[in-house]
């Protein structure tokens, strides 16, 4: 079942300078999760921080850690990020060739897993781990950036995903990353989506400005 609309501020796009005082004031602005968007140079080509920074700006918020893990290997590094204070660790679905031994490493931790799709991995990749996992993080850009422009042939994944939510019966959040602002997220809410990710349409401006940026996003949801 489509839940109400969650959305999860990337910190990618916050002034890195003052990245606790930035977190506490997405918090403040009204974000439902924080999104750590973790880049290691060679599962995408940018680096941007690791579980040090992680748990650093861990104190400035108690709303769920949502780390998102774009880096192979990632088995060796997941008790970092649990240590780091991760609530859901999202991994790639493209990381390695053991993706079931990865979710149960997550799992084994205590903490929740989700698994994220690149643009051109299909729904059905998920089928046999369905059961495992708690949420499904659909990449609708190209992952290593943020302020890419949206893939609408992702939409369609969105809607498939959806549907094989719904038949496992299972609570698993149905999330999507990359270009979302107050144009696109009706379109993959629509789709049945229920968890967005915002980088540059959330930090934009100065602070202040944070909570009518998140509202836009939200819209009448
Ligand atoms: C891209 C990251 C995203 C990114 C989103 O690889 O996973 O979370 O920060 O940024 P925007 O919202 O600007 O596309
Ligand atoms: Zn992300």
């Amino acid at each position: 079942m489509q839940k109400n609309v969650r959305i999860a501020p990337s910190i990618l796009a916050a002034d890195f300078a003052t990245l606790g005082a930035e977190v506490a004031a997405i918090d403040a602005a009204g974000a439902d999760y924080i999104h750590i968007d973790i880049m290691d140079g060679h599962f995408v080509p940018n680096i941007s921080f690791g579980p040090a920074i992680t748990k650093a700006v861990r104190g400035y918020s108690n709303k769920p850690f949502d780390c998102h893990l774009m880096i192979s290997p990632v088995d060796p590094y997941i008790p970092e990020f649990v240590e780091a204070g991760a609530d859901i660790i999202t991994l790639h679905q493209e990381a390695g060739a053991h993706l079931h031994r990865s979710i149960q490493l997550v799992k084994a931790a205590g903490i929740k897993v989700g698994v994220s799709l690149n643009p051109a991995t299909p729904a059905a990749t998920l089928e046999h781990v369905l059961e495992e996992i708690d949420l499904v993080l659909v990449m609708s850009v190209n992952p290593g950036f943020g302020g890419q422009k949206f893939i609408p042939s992702q939409l369609d994944k969105i809607r498939t995903l959806r549907a094989m939510i719904d038949e496992s019966g299972r609570d698993i959040d149905l999330e999507v990353d990359g270009g979302i602002n107050a144009e696109t997220a009706p379109l993959v809410i629509d789709a049945g989506a229920d968890l967005l990710v915002a980088g540059s349409a959330a930090f934009k401006g100065s602070p202040e400005q944070y909570a009518a940026n998140i509202q836009a996003i939200r819209g009448k949801s």
